[in-house]
């Protein structure tokens, strides 16, 4: 069995985390919490998303939060926008990398972005062209891989028929996520190996959410098969606003805990990274959800 001798992790928190929080989070509290974790060694960033802020309104102040950044070389910063009219609001912040997001399932396809899949495919295709000639990276979001919150367990053709939509319009790589984080380890490396029929190794990234625990052993799994891109939250925040009930990405600090025990390397300081996500539990005014925080931070205290 060869592992991966290093990884890469995009820091999905002020994104993906923070979307779903319920009070308010200034802008300000959102800059620092990216600066927090460029410091600790982030190399990619999902900051904000440009979506309607009647769906999302947490992320109304996407542009601000962008233009908010004191950028750091070799950093790389990604926005979510689901059509043109999100992307030409996205162009003015300059980011990185966009990210287009659909899903393998149809209902899911519905309630999160208002259009089937095929015609998700359709407004994407646009978005990416003009990524692309912008000179701006392009990356899809693929969720519910593994299981639907309104379709159950979803099939791995599936994923790659999605893959491969993804792939005909140019998006550059793919994100398998298990949405709502009910993949246990040897499905997970199944959607994994149907979005590996459309891109390759480097181009294919694990996202999963750990609602029911497995996060970690799915990131395992997706090892063995050689990916070495990951998505991860720090401190766990988060969920998706319309996959009711599912909590947080597998956070940061347990994947960058289990990496480093591995002998992988990350690039990230885990003790940079712990205060990056003490200082958004403690705004939030909750326990961090990592697992490996609060077991160091016991030991800080003692
Ligand atoms: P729609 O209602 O079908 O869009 O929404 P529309 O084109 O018919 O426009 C309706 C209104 O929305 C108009 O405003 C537009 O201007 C406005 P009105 O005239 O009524 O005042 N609008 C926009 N405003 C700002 N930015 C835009 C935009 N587009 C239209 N880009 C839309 C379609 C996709 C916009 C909507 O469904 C939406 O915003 N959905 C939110 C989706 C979202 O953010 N979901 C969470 C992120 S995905 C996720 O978390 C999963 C992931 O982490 C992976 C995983 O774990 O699975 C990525
Ligand atoms: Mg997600």
């Amino acid at each position: 069995m060869s592992l991966p001798s290093h990884v890469r992790l995009i820091d999905v928190g002020p994104r993906d985390g923070l979307q779903n929080e319920k009070q308010m989070v200034p802008t300000a509290v959102k800059v620092a919490l990216v600066q927090r974790l460029q410091a600790a060694g982030l190399k990619e960033i999902e900051v904000t998303s440009f979506v309607s802020p009647k769906w999302v309104p947490q992320m109304a102040d996407n542009a601000q939060v962008m233009a908010g950044l004191v950028r750091q070389a070799g950093v790389r910063y990604s926005v979510l926008t689901p059509n043109l009219q999100g992307f030409q609001a996205a162009l003015a912040s300059a980011p990185d990398e966009i990210v287009v997001f659909g899903a393998a399932s149809e209902a899911f396809s519905q309630k999160n972005i208002n259009c089937s899949m095929a015609q998700s495919i359709e407004r994407f295709a646009p978005v990416v062209a003009a990524a692309l000639a912008a000179g701006i990276g392009v990356r899809g979001a693929m969720s519910c891989t593994v299981g639907s919150p309104y379709e159950g367990e979803i099939a791995p053709e599936r994923v790659s028929t999605l893959a491969g939509l993804m792939k005909s319009i140019g998006v550059q790589r793919v994100d398998v996520a298990d949405t709502i984080g009910v993949g246990t380890p040897l499905k997970v490396q199944r959607a994994l190996d149907a979005a590996l029929k459309h891109f390759d190794l480097d181009h294919v990234s694990g996202h999963f959410h750990d609602t029911y625990g497995q996060a970690l052993a799915n990131t395992l799994a997706a090892l063995q098969l050689g990916v070495w891109n990951f998505q991860s939250s720090v401190a766990g925040l988060g969920g998706c606003p319309y996959a009711k009930g599912a909590t947080g990405n597998v956070a940061t600090e347990d994947v960058v805990y289990m990496l480093h025990g591995m002998g992988i390397d990350t690039g990230i300081d885990l003790d940079q990274l712990m205060d990056a996500g003490q200082f958004i539990s403690q705004f939030l005014g909750r326990d961090t959800a990592s697992r490996v925080a609060k077991a160091l931070l016991t030991q800080r205290c003692a």
